[in-house]
């Protein structure tokens, strides 16, 4: 059986970094570390208001990386046109509302489906595969399948909020089994992400059919712990 893919999301290397507008921690090294410690992809969003990660980090990613890099873009004229000159493998397509502080739910496909149909259609002719950040929904499957996305990440968020506030998750894992059966029978790649942590991540790679999940947040917030007995070390040896 394959096993799943692990795709990193360093955006939050880039929130510690912004937040006190220095060039560290550094998203490039970040990206190489998360590369050399076993990460399948590396993804990144670029958002309108440059939150986290802004265009210089997405060139310097895109030009080093060896794994294949996923771009997270809303669907709008200039990040159309960011993706198409930097080529990234793989192009998630989300929504995204200026004041959310992450991406709160999944793309309503009924707006602008002409407009969706032609950005994938140019990204796959640019040679990047195109994955839309759906709600773990049939129909939205459906919509998904017409417009020729090649992959659709279904948003777990709700899941792992339930699952995080120890709260009945039961009619929320049964929705995604059903949309990874679903979307895998019409031939789409089933990704799946936001919110994860190890318990979450846990009960959904149980599931046959996820390709792929999408980790950011918690991972690098976790990697605070698992990383800072080795920096206290470092500095205990450097002033000693
Ligand atoms: N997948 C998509 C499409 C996202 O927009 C995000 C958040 O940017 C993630 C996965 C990762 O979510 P989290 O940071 O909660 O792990």
């Amino acid at each position: 059986m394959n096993r799943i893919k692990l795709g990193v999301n360093i955006d939050h290397v880039a929130t510690v970094r912004n937040a006190r507008g220095d060039n560290y921690p550094s998203p490039l090294r970040a990206a190489i570390f998360a590369q050399k410690s076993g990460a399948d992809s590396i993804t990144i969003h670029l958002r309108e208001d440059r939150r986290h990660i802004n265009d210089l980090d997405l060139k310097k990613i895109k030009s080093k990386l060896k794994i294949p890099l996923n771009l997270e873009i809303a669907a709008t004229k200039e990040m159309l046109e960011i993706a198409l000159k930097n080529k990234p493998n793989f192009i998630c397509i989300v929504p995204e509302k200026r004041e959310e502080i992450t991406t709160e739910g999944g793309l309503n496909l009924k707006y602008r489906k002409d407009f969706l149909k032609k950005i994938i259609s140019k990204f796959k002719k640019n040679k990047s595969k195109v994955s839309l950040f759906i709600e773990p929904s049939i129909s939205d499957i459906k919509v998904s399948k017409s417009l020729n996305a090649d992959t659709v990440e279904l948003h777990t968020g709700k899941f792992c909020n339930l699952v995080n506030r120890k709260k009945n998750y039961k009619s929320e894992l049964k929705k995604i089994k059903k949309a990874v059966i679903f979307g895998n029978t019409l031939g789409l790649n089933v990704h799946a992400g936001h919110g994860l942590t190890f318990q979450s991540a846990k009960i959904l790679s149980k599931i046959k059919g996820i390709k792929e999940f999408n980790i950011g947040h918690f991972l690098i917030g976790e990697s605070i712990f698992l990383g800072m007995r080795n920096t206290i070390k470092e500095f205990r040896r450097i002033i000693k």
